[in-house]
């Protein structure tokens, strides 16, 4: 797995970044390290700094299953909750509302997965395609959990569709308040990312007709969602808490209709926050190809001059901030 190793210097991290660049995708396993009284491996992965300006090796060093991408986070919570439009809002009568966003993938884009964030407030059944996803608990304040699917998509048009229930008050029976907060972040075949989130492109209903999930669905007569607050403000302020852990993809069929069209389109926003460097100016990816092989020499040099003496632990109090221990 690891395809290099040497020993994790300052000296060598001062270069790469002022190399701006990191060999991209390379797991790299330096020697083990002292912790206490433990030898313990360690293993370092570097990801693609979300800031375009370049790589930060110590805000993106880090390994862990499951983690959301950064740019599906800041979308989830800077998004808006929405509802249908109620006399007293965020405030709604205790029942049903039905919600959908329909994804075409841009010109050129073929979708294959897609991440998806949601909390509600109160329960949901959530359906990509016409098949069900999940479902929420029936644990009490269940919007203060965020739920995470990951779903595989037809290439061109996906259709994301939400039954929110919205429960009486707990002390006094009544409107409440009621919202759906979503953040979703289609794949698409080349690397390259798009977010849509419940801040624009839904319709909402309060009459819920059946096979409102399906992608055939014409929910052209729906009104536009009503945006409530921003994610922060409001009545649920930030206390949404993000899920932890990895998430397994669920494989969905492939819509038989997959040509069929409804009038929510959400507007695609393609996102720099990729992998793939399809959006770097050419000369970022020069100078990034040439720091890689300079980076490249350099951690073979001090990979060669360590083997050749005995081996002691430096800039540990460096490493541990840098680092992912791995017991
Ligand atoms: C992409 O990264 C930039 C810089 O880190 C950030 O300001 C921006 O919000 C990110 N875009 C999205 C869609 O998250
Ligand atoms: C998106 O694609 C990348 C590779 O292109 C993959 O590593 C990642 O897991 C995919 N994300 C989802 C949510 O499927
Ligand atoms: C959806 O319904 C509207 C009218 O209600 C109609 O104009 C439109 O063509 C329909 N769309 C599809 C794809 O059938
Ligand atoms: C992506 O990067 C380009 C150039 O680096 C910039 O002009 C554009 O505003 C960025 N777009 C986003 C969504 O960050």
């Amino acid at each position: 797995m690891s395809v290099l190793k040497f020993a994790w210097e300052p000296l060598l991290i001062a270069l790469i970044r002022s190399c701006g660049i990191l060999v991209a995708g390379v797991v790299i396993a330096p020697p083990p390290v002292q912790v206490g009284n433990e030898v313990v491996p360690v293993e370092i992965s570097a990801w693609r700094k979300t800031n375009p300006a370049g790589w930060d090796i110590n805000s993106q060093i880090e390994k862990r299953d499951g983690e959301l991408p950064v740019a599906l986070v800041n979308a989830f919570q800077s998004s808006s909750w929405i509802w249908t439009t109620e006399t007293d809002p965020p405030n709604a009568p205790a029942l049903d509302r039905a919600f959908r966003s329909t994804f075409i993938s841009p010109v050129g884009k073929v979708a294959t997965s897609a991440i998806i964030l949601l909390s509600v407030d109160d329960r949901f059944s959530f359906y990509v395609n016409g098949n069900l996803v999940g479902t929420s608990p029936t644990t009490p304040d269940n919007w203060k959990n965020a739920h995470v699917y990951i779903v595989t998509l037809a290439p061109t048009t996906n259709v994301f569709a939400i039954r929110g229930t919205n429960l009486p008050d707990v002390n006094i029976g009544g409107p409440s308040p009621a919202g759906v907060l979503a953040a979703i972040q289609v794949n698409f075949s080349d690397g390259l990312t798009s977010l849509l989130s419940s801040s624009g492109g839904w319709r909402a209903t309060k009459v819920i007709p059946d096979g409102f999930e399906s992608p055939s669905f014409n929910d052209s007569q729906w009104d536009p969602a009503s945006p409530l607050f921003k994610y922060g403000e409001g009545p649920w302020l930030t206390d949404v808490v993000l899920p932890t852990g990895a998430v397994p993809t669920i494989a969905l069929p492939v819509p038989a209709s997959s040509t069929s069209m409804t009038q929510s389109t959400a507007i695609p926003t393609i996102t720099n926050n990729t992998t793939s460097g399809a959006h770097e100016p050419v000369g970022a990816i020069i100078g990034g190809v040439i720091g890689g092989i300079i980076v490249l020499l350099l951690v073979v040099l001090v990979y060669l001059w360590r083997k050749r003496r005995p081996r002691y632990i430096r800039g540990v109090k460096h490493l541990n901030t840098l680092i992912h221990h791995k017991v």
